[in-house]
């Protein structure tokens, strides 16, 4: 077996991240995950307590959107190749009813965690000259749908980044995003009690699809976004 790689997870202890996390535990890695919300790393040090974790899972309370907290969380985590850029939120409405503060908190938790990850990470990338960085985006980045404005933009920042980080490093450094449309999480569920859950994606579905676009069968794949 190889070598486990190290593997950062933001938003590891969200209804995506979860999943990711567990593919990544699941395929060997090591991976260290950001957390912010007491509750939420709680349910996470439950879910994956030992045997399964097997000490290769650790919780950093930090907050990525800060050089600072992206800088921590590296220096907790050791070596890394990979980087799953997770954090994000979601504010939706029509633009007359939104206030410009929820367009500042929208580009903060999507584009700027995203923006101090990487750009944490990429000095030790770029030293090993190898690595994957997954992107989160969302289908409505690129297909948007009215009263979505704020959220809408600050993820087609998260594409554009996307598509110009994998021009910008060297071919063996692979920078790719995933879009999901909506995904089946609890949060979700209680949002829309009544929509056909059927419909939606499942986390494990994204996240296998994470694990691929971050291992070496994916190594023809730069600069890609995803539908999932
Ligand atoms: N849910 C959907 O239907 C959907 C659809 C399309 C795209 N997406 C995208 O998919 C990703 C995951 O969605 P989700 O529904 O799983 O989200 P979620 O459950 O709300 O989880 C978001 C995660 O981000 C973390 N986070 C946010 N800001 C942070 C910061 N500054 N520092 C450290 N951690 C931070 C949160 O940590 P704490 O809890 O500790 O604060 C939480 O773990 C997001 O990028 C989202 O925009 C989701």
């Amino acid at each position: 077996m190889n070598e486990p790689r190290g593997v950062i997870v933001t938003g590891g202890t969200g209804g995506l991240g979860q999943a990711v996390v567990a593919a990544f535990l699941a395929a060997g890695d090591r991976i260290a995950v950001p957390w912010i919300a007491e509750a939420e790393a709680r349910r996470v040090r439950e879910r994956f307590a030992s045997p399964l974790a097997d000490g290769r899972l650790l919780l950093v309370e930090t907050d990525i959107a800060e050089a600072d907290g992206a800088a921590a969380l590296l220096a907790a985590a050791g070596d890394v190749s990979v980087v799953v850029n997770g954090a994000g939120g979601f504010a939706g409405g029509a633009h007359a009813e939104t206030e410009l503060t929820v367009w500042d908190q929208l580009y903060r938790v999507n584009v700027r965690t995203v923006a101090a990850m990487c750009r944490a990470a990429l000095p030790g990338l770029l030293a090993r000259g190898h690595g994957a960085i997954v992107n989160i985006g969302a289908t409505a980045a690129v297909e948007p749908p009215g009263g979505l404005g704020a959220y809408v933009a600050s993820k087609a920042a998260v594409v554009a980044f996307t598509r110009s980080l994998a021009r910008e490093v060297p071919p063996g450094i692979r920078v790719n995003a995933v879009l999901p449309s909506t995904i089946d999480t609890p949060a979700n569920r209680a949002a829309m009690p009544d929509a056909d859950f059927s419909r939606w994606t499942r986390p494990e579905q994204i996240a296998d699809t994470i694990v691929w676009l971050a291992s070496d069968a994916a190594s023809a794949v730069r600069g890609a976004l995803v539908p999932v």
